[in-house]
């Protein structure tokens, strides 16, 4: 199955580095605290990130108490900072696809994934694989765009009003569950679409149960920081989901 690298395209990648940079991005302000949320004490404990990008999760994990890291990701662009901004003896950075995790001969405590796995086409081989590296006990925890992010492809997301403030969603082709294409900072990032129940059922056919799932939207608090993040109500921008092996 074709792999897409474009985190390794030097505009996609510069526009990208750019976002994260911004303190009101919605992965920080949404997706990191919920991701972090389903995570347990990690004292000790030997991780694996899938897509660990610049390697960020991967020292506060550190700095959390874990014991030992490994990193992978598909990016050499990502993994250079990585392994510049976000060393650590601990930390070892892997240049690999999590599709080939099966050529690691270790085993981890947890398998954490932040906004990785929708560029993956084989959900239910990487399931699998993950499944085999975890310990008895082990949990799988993960974020993705959500799926009614994944599901688009051409045209407005938003219907809007004459101001173009965002009126409500235009969701389509939800149930068409393929590779889809999408502009973000370049043409045709490619993205795999997965309905809900997908996802739950690929994981619980993998061994794992359900333990917790997360859609975040803002609290009061956030809405007066950041009242454009009320668009939320609509769409959330991401699924996150916990699962132990069973
Ligand atoms: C949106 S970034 C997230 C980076 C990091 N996890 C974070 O949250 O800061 C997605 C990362 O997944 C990596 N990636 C995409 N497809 C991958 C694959 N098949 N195997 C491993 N990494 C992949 C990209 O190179 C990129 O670094």
């Amino acid at each position: 199955m074709a792999k897409q690298n474009i985190f390794d395209n030097q505009i996609f990648f510069d526009g990208y580095k750019k976002i994260r940079e911004n303190q009101a991005s919605a992965n920080i302000v949404f997706e990191m605290p919920a991701l972090y949320s389903l995570l347990p004490d990690l004292s000790g404990k030997h991780i694996l990130d899938l897509g660990c990008g610049f390697g960020e999760h991967c020292m506060d994990y550190i700095k959390k108490g874990a014991e030992r890291i490994v990193g992978i990701d598909i990016s050499e662009k990502m993994l250079e900072i990585a392994k510049t901004e976000n060393s650590d003896p601990k930390i070892t950075y892997l240049l690999m696809p999590m599709e080939d995790i099966d050529s690691i001969d270790e085993k981890f405590d947890i398998v954490i994934s932040s906004l990785a796995i929708h560029y993956v086409e084989d959900f239910k081989g990487v399931l699998a694989k993950i499944h085999n590296l975890l310990n008895d006990g082990g949990i799988f925890v993960f974020s993705q765009e959500h799926p009614f992010s994944t599901c688009h492809s051409g045209g407005d997301r938003w219907t809007r009003d004459e101001n173009g403030n965002k009126l409500h969603l235009n969701l389509k082709n939800y149930g068409v569950e393929k590779e889809t294409e999408s502009v973000w900072f370049v043409d045709n990032v490619k993205r795999y679409h997965r309905m809900f129940s997908t996802i739950v059922n690929d994981l619980i056919d993998a061994g794992f149960e359900i333990e917790r799932m997360i859609e975040p939207i803002p609290d009061d608090e956030i809405l007066a920081k950041y009242p454009d993040h009320k668009d939320l109500f609509h769409k959330p921008d991401f699924l996150l989901v916990k699962a132990g092996k069973r």
